[in-house]
């Protein structure tokens, strides 16, 4: 069973989907956990789901795209708790469009939040996880960054982007004794994928070997063990959660 009592979590985007999720696996094992979302509403939703299973959460709006809202954000949860041991890059979005159709605006926004609010995070949490000499980082990547996806050039670019960067980053850290690593689910049944149309769900589970979407929780298990002690000797590396759509 993973105990992870005493320890502190912060997890961005976790005002629903995937995020929440994440935050009541943490939760469940004993962690506390802060609630970064945009939408403060929701985070405190989190949050108020959270405590039931026993578990302190603080609920923050941040967005995760701009580096001093970042800065505010983690010298408030340092404020609540002494030391953060766990980091979950998970807030994402998605702006589809076929590239002769996308707008900058379109690109930005995807790479800004998505890759860039991931650099914003790891930068500013690892300075303090140098200090404790531990850390696990998580940071939720995508299949469609591994594989491409007609329509989705700037979410593909972001998510690969965060792959390598969860690769060179995991080298920088491993001296201190902080590991990172990604995870690409494939098709997980939240908000961001019940708005596609009916025959694009179907299409997407023809190409599934397990022939069924996955969930928050499926996605949360993994997150579990890279932040357990059975995690411990696992970084650098990208951890598919998809019913075997990209074997590599
Ligand atoms: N659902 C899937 O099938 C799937 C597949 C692969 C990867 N992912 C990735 O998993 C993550 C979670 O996906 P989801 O399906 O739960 O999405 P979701 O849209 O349900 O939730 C995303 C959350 O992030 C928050 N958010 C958006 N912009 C933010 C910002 N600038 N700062 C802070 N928070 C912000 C939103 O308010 C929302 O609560 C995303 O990174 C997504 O790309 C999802």
């Amino acid at each position: 069973m993973i105990d992870l009592k005493e320890k502190t979590a912060v997890v961005t985007g976790a005002g629903q989907g995937i995020g929440r999720d994440i935050v009541l696996a943490l939760g469940r094992r004993g962690a506390d956990v802060a609630v970064i979302d945009v939408n403060l509403e929701t985070a405190e939703e989190t949050v108020s789901l959270l405590e039931k299973s026993g578990s302190k959460g603080l609920a923050l709006r941040c967005d995760i795209a701009d580096y001093s809202k970042v800065q505010d954000c983690v010298k408030e949860i340092l404020g609540w708790r002494e030391q953060i041991h766990f980091l979950i890059n998970n807030a994402g979005i998605t702006r589809d469009n076929l590239l002769l159709r996308m707008g900058e605006d379109e690109w930005k926004k995807v790479i800004d939040i998505n890759l860039t609010g991931t650099f914003n995070m790891t930068k500013v949490v690892s300075k303090h996880m140098f200090k404790k000499r531990f850390g696990r980082i998580v940071s939720i990547a995508s299949v469609i960054g591994q594989m491409g996806n007609a329509g989705q050039s700037n979410y593909a670019a972001s998510k690969a982007g965060i792959i390598g960067f969860s690769k060179s980053v995991a080298k920088e850290f491993a001296p201190r004794n902080v590991t990172v690593n990604a995870i690409a689910p494939g098709f997980i049944e939240t908000a961001m994928t019940s708005v596609l149309p009916e025959e694009v769900q179907e299409g997407m589970r023809r190409m599934i070997p397990l022939g069924k979407f996955g969930t928050g929780e499926d996605v949360a298990n993994i997150v579990l063990f890279l932040v357990s002690e059975l995690g411990s000797y696992v970084t650098g590396q990208v951890i598919n959660c998809d019913g075997g759509m990209v074997m590599s």
